[in-house]
């Protein structure tokens, strides 16, 4: 078992432009403290609004040993809640979803309103102050239609973010969407490896046939490497921006989060098989057809592609020091009827052949980098400084903790 000063050592002394050291895929202790450090202090992505669109609509988060209720109030306004119940801790809502007036805890019947507070507890005696015993609050905001919680006591700022994220998705109107189709994958592999395998289309041509017919594998269309493509580049954003559409590149000082928009392949609509949309009542406002996608990124915990005809939202959750779940959830106009406006088959077969593969090569990685020859190799300029990107920003994380800057301190 590794302690902090060795994880430290492994950070600090990793080759840069390498992958990392095995350890860092793949040790308890690194997994305990990306938990600790990262997961439990950071701004996660947890679901689109459009999931919970009534009061007492709600949904449960799991995030390693934290359950969550993230429910819509009799207000509108969308919380999130530990999920133990201030009696005797019990989880309060089961399921993964649902729908209930009140929050009933299953063991003694505490119930709780659905902005947390505590309103009926039985026998309890004179002294009893139910004002003391609401539900545990988990920070929440939605911004542009998304929910984001942080599980820290104080959560990190949030507030650029936010502004960028409701400048950017502004022309997508996820408010008014609903999911057309969710998927849940285990991959086999470290959280860290997913991201790596994300921030990369070295591997698309090798491995996306279907994804390949419209997302161009060229890193510097999403700022990846060089400085950006001229010409084709340009127009598409110019001609975004012309209605309104925010497109430039634009990441944060620190590196966490990332927007930037881009043409798909052949002036393609959509990622479709034949390239045309998937929907025909869009759940964007730009007036042409061939708006490219918006690609958004927050570490550690969401990738996103906003189309002109739908949205991609993918969710990261680690399970283990070798597992982590992936979910997927398109996002079509909340209107937009199946079967006239669009079909689920071909509104997914691109993303689920997609995330299968990526499951495929992530594994791969995982399974190779257990092997006692495995040593870190180099990345490739001009295809993987997304990774580097990605390395720097959790070397950084992780150096931000306590624990790490006091053994910095002391070196
Ligand atoms: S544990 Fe919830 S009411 Fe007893
Ligand atoms: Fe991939």
């Amino acid at each position: 078992m590794l302690h902090d000063a060795d994880i430290l050592a492994l950070l600090t002394d990793r080759r840069p432009g390498y992958s990392l050291p095995r350890d860092l895929y793949t040790d308890p202790a690194v997994f305990r403290m990306d938990v600790d450090r990262i997961w439990y202090r950071r701004w996660l992505f947890a679901i689109p609004a459009c999931e919970i669109p009534k009061a007492g609509n709600h949904v449960v988060h799991t995030v390693v040993d934290h359950t969550v209720i993230i429910v819509r109030g009799d207000d509108g306004t969308i919380r999130a809640f530990h999920n133990s119940c201030r009696h005797r801790g019990s989880v309060l809502c089961k399921g993964e979803k649902g729908s209930r007036p009140k929050i009933v805890c299953p063991y003694h019947q505490w119930t709780y309103g659905l902005d947390g507070s505590l309103l009926w507890a039985r026998d309890m005696g004179p002294e009893f102050d139910r004002r003391q015993h609401g539900l545990k609050p988990v920070h929440c905001r939605e911004v542009a239609g998304l929910v984001y919680i942080c599980l820290a006591e104080t959560a990190p700022p949030f507030e650029e973010f936010a502004v960028e994220a409701a400048r950017y998705l502004a022309p997508h109107d996820l408010v008014n969407s609903k999911v057309a189709h969710q998927s849940t994958i285990v991959e086999k592999g470290n959280w860290k490896l997913v991201w790596e395998n994300n921030r990369e289309c070295y591997h698309c041509a090798g491995n996306h046939p279907a994804l390949c017919r419209t997302f161009p594998e060229d890193a510097r269309l999403i700022g990846n490497g060089g400085n950006g493509l001229a010409g084709e580049l340009d127009a598409h954003r110019e001609r975004c921006e012309a209605v309104g559409a925010p497109s430039e590149f634009r990441m944060a000082a620190d590196g966490f989060w990332r927007f930037v928009r881009m043409p798909l392949l052949g002036s393609a609509e959509s990622y479709t098989m034949d390239g045309k949309a998937a929907v025909a009542r869009p759940n964007s406002s730009f007036p042409f057809r061939n708006a490219g996608a918006l690609l958004k990124f927050l570490y550690p915990s969401s990738w996103n592609h906003f189309l002109g005809d739908h949205a991609i939202v993918f969710r990261v959750t680690p399970l283990g020091p070798t597992e982590t779940e992936v979910t997927t959830k398109w996002l079509v106009h909340k209107d937009a009827v199946e079967g006239r406006d669009y079909d689920v088959s071909r509104l997914t077969e691109v993303w689920i052949a997609t995330n299968a593969e990526d499951r495929t090569v992530v594994e791969d990685n995982q399974r190779g980098i257990l092997s006692p020859s495995y040593e870190p190799g180099p990345l490739s300029n001009d295809h993987e400084a997304g990774i580097v990107q990605f390395q720097d920003w959790y070397a950084a994380a992780l150096a931000d903790a306590p624990a790490l800057r006091t053994a910095m301190a002391a070196e």
